[in-house]
């Protein structure tokens, strides 16, 4: 399976609007999911331009999460280390 890559948004508009919490994740996540997953801080994901009312942002793959929470990542990372059973076919023929 590929890493997962998180991407935490340390910009300044999230960082303002509760992304500070999310920084503790950069350590907690790859403590919790070992190599299966891969943490990067950015600066900005460009996405607060279009508006601050989602943040604070982050991405797991190509998945925005707006108004980030642990919680949220966390989940989005569970669906993907554990597919519901339709996408767990998918996923098995895929890799074959
Ligand atoms: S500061 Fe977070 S998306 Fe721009």
């Amino acid at each position: 399976m590929e890493k997962i890559t998180v991407n935490l948004c340390l910009g300044t508009t999230c960082f303002v609007m509760g992304g500070a919490k999310l920084q503790e994740l950069a350590e907690t996540l790859p403590a919790k999911y070992g190599d299966k997953i891969e943490v990067v801080g950015k600066t900005c994901l460009e996405l607060c331009s279009s508006g601050f009312s989602k943040a604070p942002y982050a991405k797991v793959n190509d998945q925005i999460i707006g108004e980030a929470t642990a919680e949220k990542i966390i989940s989005a990372i569970e669906e993907i280390l554990n597919p519901k059973e339709d996408e767990k076919v998918e996923n098995d023929e895929d890799e074959e």
